[in-house]
């Protein structure tokens, strides 16, 4: 993959170079660092709610929009899972293969440089879809993408969402918080295994709101 091969998206250049250097960062790393796959409390809550499936892992489809630095989908395939990870900076691919290589998880993961949005997904055809961090930079397409996703969840399959709410600095252009109201409205009928809201002082005078939820499809669509 070439430097150059870099994506346009909705988000502003600006924002995407910042996130960049972080994975530029991390492909500095030596393996071991890389090979450590810390997870986050939404996949930890997945984790949790999967137990009461009696499926296999092996047998489980997961798709992650914006893997960013790919401790998610290389945590996911670690277990069996197939998973289908996507981000648009050469950066994030890069240092998602790289721990996929160096967690020799090469046979479960396809990891591509893609745009989180613009490009169809068939329907319930995911048993996990994992969108965090990544669809409120969609702006006025987080809410449909997000109906886009659900859609995609196979009957039973587990959607995972964590985004920002209020409150939150200012931003140009502004981020589209998804709210606790339009995430429950849109997860009508789902069974909801985690769901919560937080606040964390990232540094001083900038407190930030977030939101996350494992929601669990119903296993008859009507
Ligand atoms: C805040 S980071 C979150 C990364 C990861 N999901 C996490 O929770 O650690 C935002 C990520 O979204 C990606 N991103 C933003 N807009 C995107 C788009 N339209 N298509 C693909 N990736 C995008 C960025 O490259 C970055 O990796």
């Amino acid at each position: 993959m070439a430097k150059d091969d870099k994506l346009s998206v909705a988000a502003p250049e600006k924002w995407m170079a910042g996130w960049d250097k972080i994975y530029q960062k991390m492909l500095g790393a030596p393996d071991e660092e890389l090979a450590e796959v810390e997870v986050g409390h939404p996949i930890q809550s997945l984790h949790h709610a999967m137990r009461i499936t009696e499926v296999e892992p092996e047998e489980l489809r997961v798709l992650e929009l914006a893997c960013g630095d790919g401790s998610v989908a290389c945590s996911m395939a670690k277990l069996g899972m197939k998973v289908k990870a996507v981000d648009a900076l050469v950066n994030a691919v890069a240092v998602t293969q790289r721990r996929m290589r160096i967690l020799s998880l090469s046979d479960n993961m396809d990891v591509s440089l893609m745009d989180i949005d613009g490009w169809s997904i068939e329907l319930e055809s995911y048993d996990i879809v994992i969108a965090l961090q990544c669809l409120q930079y969609l702006f006025d397409r987080a809410i449909p993408r997000f109906r886009e996703l659900l859609a995609a969840v196979k009957p039973g399959g587990f959607i995972v969402y964590s985004g920002n709410i209020l409150p939150h600095f200012e931003t140009d252009p502004s981020i589209r918080f998804i709210t606790e109201a339009e995430l429950r409205e849109e997860l009508v009928g789902w069974t909801f295994h985690s769901f919560g809201t937080d606040q964390v002082l990232q540094k001083p005078n900038d407190l930030r709101g977030y939101i996350w939820v494992v929601a669990r499809k119903p296993q008859e669509t009507e």
